[in-house]
């Protein structure tokens, strides 16, 4: 249990923050020298992590944890965890003193005809991963808590919401950076975990955290595959076995370009996306496809020649699972590299899926 799972590294402390808390010798099986009582008490103990409901309940646990000088990092999710957000909870957890965790399936960055009644949701199978990890508080509140009567007040991101999965959710951005605002004010983190995953969302966070001096430092975390290369996704549960064969050919098809760019020297995106394009609809049946972009990663625009960081974006429906999947890339400069790159693509031939 609990126990078991807190095998931490050190956890890392800022600068301000004096000496080892009792909290975190306890978690280390060490005992402070000094310890305080009170702060002894109110820390969860091994094993009884917390579930908060209310805002105003986590919002004074993460007060409490401040004045201590303790890290607080942040896992938001819409929960029926899979490999992808147990990665993240790994990651705040070898980074942070205090581990939040929220649990909310975000009605409003749903569109209307969009899944969030049949949105996967598996609460007790969560905790019990939670708990197995070592999070120190999973909060999950009710859709009221956090949209009560009267609300009205949202984030309006911009052009960069209207990009790529922007096209076909128009709302989505706005609901998704509404409610991390709301939940990065009630838990009050030091450090915000993402999924690369969904690059568009970190991009679009990053930017919403920039414009609107919220002082929190965001994490990306690289995307967790299965052992054939499909991204783990919530929404994987929904193919059949036969999309389920078909699925990998998302990432295959950005593996491809990503060879062709880095050993075949590559730098024309319509020959890119012809190639991506032709691999994945070979499937039978084929996959439909949403979107298939390289843009610049700041800007989203998409870019006439590669040069620099390049993020190859796409999105493809399945049956009833819309799949996405990105991969951003450093494109070699300068004519050194471009010298190499001619030379591998004259030692390896021409590129094969
Ligand atoms: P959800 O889809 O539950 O994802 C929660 C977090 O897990 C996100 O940061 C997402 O990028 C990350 N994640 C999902 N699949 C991953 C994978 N295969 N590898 C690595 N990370 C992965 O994203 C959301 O929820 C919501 O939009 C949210 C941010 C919680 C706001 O409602």
């Amino acid at each position: 249990m609990a126990k078991k799972a807190t095998k931490r590294p050190a956890a890392r402390r800022s600068a301000r923050t004096p000496g080892k808390s009792a909290g975190t010798a306890r978690r280390s099986g060490r005992t402070a020298s000094k310890p305080d009582r009170t702060a002894r008490k109110r820390t969860p103990r091994g094993g009884g992590m917390k579930r908060l409901q209310s805002a105003a309940s986590q919002r004074r646990f993460a007060l409490q944890q401040r004045e201590r000088g303790r890290q607080i990092g942040f896992v938001p999710t819409m929960g029926a965890f899979h490999e992808g957000h147990l990665a993240l909870i790994r990651k705040a957890r070898s980074q942070c003193d205090v581990v939040v965790v929220s649990i909310f399936v975000n009605p409003l960055q749903f569109g209307p005809q969009e899944d969030f009644t049949r949105y996967p949701r598996d609460l007790a199978r969560d905790m019990d991963r939670a708990r197995e990890l070592g999070v120190d508080v999973v909060f999950v509140p009710e859709v009221e808590e956090i949209y009560p009567e009267g609300f009205a007040t949202k984030v309006s991101v911009g052009p960069l919401a209207q990009k790529l999965c922007g096209v076909s959710r128009p709302e989505h951005f706005d609901g998704v950076c509404t409610v991390v605002l709301k939940l990065i004010g009630i838990v009050q983190p030091h450090r915000l975990y993402l999924g690369e995953k969904d690059r568009q969302q970190v991009i679009i966070l990053q930017r919403m955290v920039r414009d609107l001096n919220v002082d929190v430092k965001i994490v990306p975390v690289p995307t967790v595959r299965e052992k054939d290369g499909l991204a783990y996704s919530s929404r994987n549960r929904y193919l059949s076995a036969e999309q389920r064969a078909l699925a990998p050919r998302l990432y295959e098809s950005l593996r491809l370009a990503q060879r062709a760019i880095l050993v075949g020297g590559v730098r024309d995106p319509q020959e890119l996306r012809r190639m991506m394009q032709a691999h994945i609809r070979e499937g039978d049946p084929p996959l439909q496809i949403e979107y298939l972009a390289l843009v610049d990663p700041e800007t989203l625009e998409p870019l006439p020649v590669l040069t620099g960081r390049v993020l190859i974006a796409l999105a493809a429906e399945l049956g009833r699972a819309r799949l996405i999947d990105n991969l951003l890339i450093n494109v070699p400069g300068g004519r050194m590299a471009e010298g190499i790159a001619h030379q591998r693509k004259g030692a390896s031939g021409t590129e094969r899926g």
